[in-house]
């Protein structure tokens, strides 16, 4: 006879839960660490003010969040890693429990040599879920022991990439509210420097 658990479903007629299923399923899975270390993966190119209220808000979450930039991307980044990390560094600094890092290759390994449990990523509308859950579900498969965390993105900066910050900035468009103000120094500093080489 198996031992059988009653449950009262949220409102609902009692839900049967078999206590064998349970407890073997849940003895298969890893257990919670005492120290969750999280990554937060991207490109970074260059922070907004949305990422960063994602990695606030995730500092309060795991023990240790770790920025992680992807440096063999196959975008054309407008700003090198090295430059990035340094964005990174002097807006993040103020945060005990964040670091700044790079990695090559797959996700998935990056996290296990950190032995980061959680991949931290921030959904701003539904058409980001798409490629999301593609991610998330390609690195269960290569990886299941590694959890994907979904954070929404803040209402107030639901709308800001990084793409079209660099879009807007180079237009002559106001972004300021969009991005540290380090990060907007940054771009001033590189238009100059591209409109005098152009010149
Ligand atoms: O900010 P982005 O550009 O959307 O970040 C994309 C990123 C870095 C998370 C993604 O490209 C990535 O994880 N690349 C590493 C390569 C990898 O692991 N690929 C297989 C998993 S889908």
């Amino acid at each position: 006879m198996r031992a059988m658990a009653r449950i009262a479903a949220p409102g609902g007629e009692p839900v049967p839960l078999e206590l064998e299923d349970r407890q073997s399923r849940t003895n298969r899975l890893p257990r919670k660490p005492p120290h969750v270390i999280a990554i937060y993966p991207g490109s970074f190119d260059p922070i907004t003010n949305g990422h960063l209220d994602l990695i606030q808000r995730g500092s309060r979450m795991f023990d240790r969040l770790i920025v992680s930039i992807l440096r063999n991307d196959t975008k054309e980044p407008l700003f090198s890693v090295e430059e990035r990390t340094e964005m990174l560094d002097e807006v993040l600094h103020v945060y005990p429990n964040v670091e700044v890092d790079s990695f090559d290759g797959l996700l998935v390994d990056h996290a296990a040599a950190h032995s980061a449990t959680v991949l931290l990523r921030g959904i701003r509308a539904i058409s980001d879920y798409e490629y999301e859950l593609q991610m998330a579900l390609m690195n269960r498969r290569l990886s299941p022991r590694i959890e994907t965390v979904f954070m929404m993105a803040h209402e107030t900066y639901s709308f800001i990439s990084s793409r079209l910050v660099k879009e807007v900035f180079s237009l002559g468009g106001n972004i300021t509210g969009l991005v540290p103000p380090s990060v907007e120094s940054r771009l001033h500093a590189r238009l100059s420097t591209t409109k005098m080489k152009g010149a």
